[in-house]
């Protein structure tokens, strides 16, 4: 086994030639269930009720959705394009794999031509996400203790992940010598699936309740904090799950770096700033009630915003498969991504 294998070994996006086969997202840790999409509304549907999330795999999920929809002709193939791109509006992977797929359907591509351009989308997240692990592995320190925000890892790729391909590289090397992960409310994907995927993969990890974090990095405990991202924009600054802004915020106040570890499929250069970025509002009923069971007065409300925007003067560092920002501003992304 080399060491990209060692503590990689879950694969959530399975395509099966007729269907799309999902590990759901929702039932985990504890139940390992797949759902299968037959068709390009199964897809969308999948990606909108976070059986697949994380910013690449929905991409690499709608391109799939794509090839299924064109498997019954050029018209549904037409079709699917605009209903895979209205499943979730933050995560910049999905339009990028769908314009990749709308341009080959406008060459002429037949449905072998498709599959082919889906599994290549598929591959090179996979290729991307090794070579970050690399490349963010290179800006640690010695005995460096990390802490991560939602799930970045093989359940949010095609596979190793992307701040966890990070961590996972890092701990390979011996430089990573403490996980943190927060438990990232509402959804719980530090807790569920960042617990469960390094678990899974023998690498030790402590959960932190996401209000623990200041005080953990006054402890002196993190050298870096280590996220992933939904979309990059033109002047670096960085929509991702929700309490990602507060982290940087903290991480600077204590003197911890700030890891930014995306693909260039994450990158949106025609969004000039953060503030052009949509952030997904999702149903209140996430924040009212735990595992079905309501846990706040019938009367209140709740404001469920699922992504935040961190400024890019907040980040020490953009690793993309291209290469690394360090400081990222406009002129330093337009380098890399012109
Ligand atoms: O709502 P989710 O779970 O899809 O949000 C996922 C995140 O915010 C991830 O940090 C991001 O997509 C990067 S995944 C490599």
């Amino acid at each position: 086994m080399n060491s990209n294998q060692q503590h990689d070994s879950i694969r959530a996006v399975l395509w099966r030639g007729d269907r799309l086969r999902l590990l759901d997202q929702r039932k985990l840790p504890f139940v390992e269930d797949y759902v299968d999409c037959m068709n390009a509304a199964d897809v969308a549907q999948a990606i909108r009720d976070l059986v697949v999330r994380g910013a690449p795999a929905i991409g690499i999920s709608a391109a799939w959705g794509v090839v299924l929809a064109a498997q019954r002709g050029r018209e549904e193939a037409d079709a699917a394009l605009p209903l895979l791109r209205a499943a979730r509006p933050t995560a910049v992977n999905l339009m990028w794999a769908l314009d990749r797929m709308g341009r080959r359907i406008a060459e002429g591509a037949d449905v072998q031509g498709l599959e082919r351009e889906a599994q290549q989308i598929q591959d090179e997240d996979l290729a991307a996400n090794r070579h970050m692990g690399e490349l963010g592995a290179a800006l640690l320190g010695e005995n460096t203790g990390v802490m991560t925000h939602c799930n970045t890892g093989s359940l949010a790729t095609a596979g190793y992940g992307t701040a966890l391909g990070v961590i996972r590289a890092g701990c390979s090397k011996g430089k990573i010598v403490r996980v943190f992960a927060g438990e990232t409310r509402p959804w719980l994907q530090g807790a569920r699936l960042t617990m469960w995927e390094l678990m899974r993969d023998g690498i030790p990890a402590t959960l932190v309740s996401d209000s623990a974090a200041a005080h953990l990095m006054k402890s002196g405990a993190l050298q870096w904090v280590i996220v992933g991202a939904d979309r990059i924009a033109a002047n670096g600054d960085v929509a991702n799950k929700i309490g990602t802004y507060q982290l940087a915020i903290v991480a600077r106040h204590h003197g911890v770096k700030f890891m930014v570890v995306a693909p260039g499929s994450t990158v949106d250069m025609s969004t000039a700033s953060g503030a052009d970025i949509e952030i997904e509002m999702r149903d209140p009923e996430e924040l009212l009630s735990h595992s079905g069971q309501r846990t706040v007065v019938d009367s209140a409300l709740a404001w469920n915003p699922v992504f935040d925007v961190t400024p890019a003067s907040l980040i020490d560092a953009i690793v993309t498969e291209r290469g690394v920002i360090e400081k990222p501003d406009a002129k330093r992304m337009q380098a890399l991504f012109a």
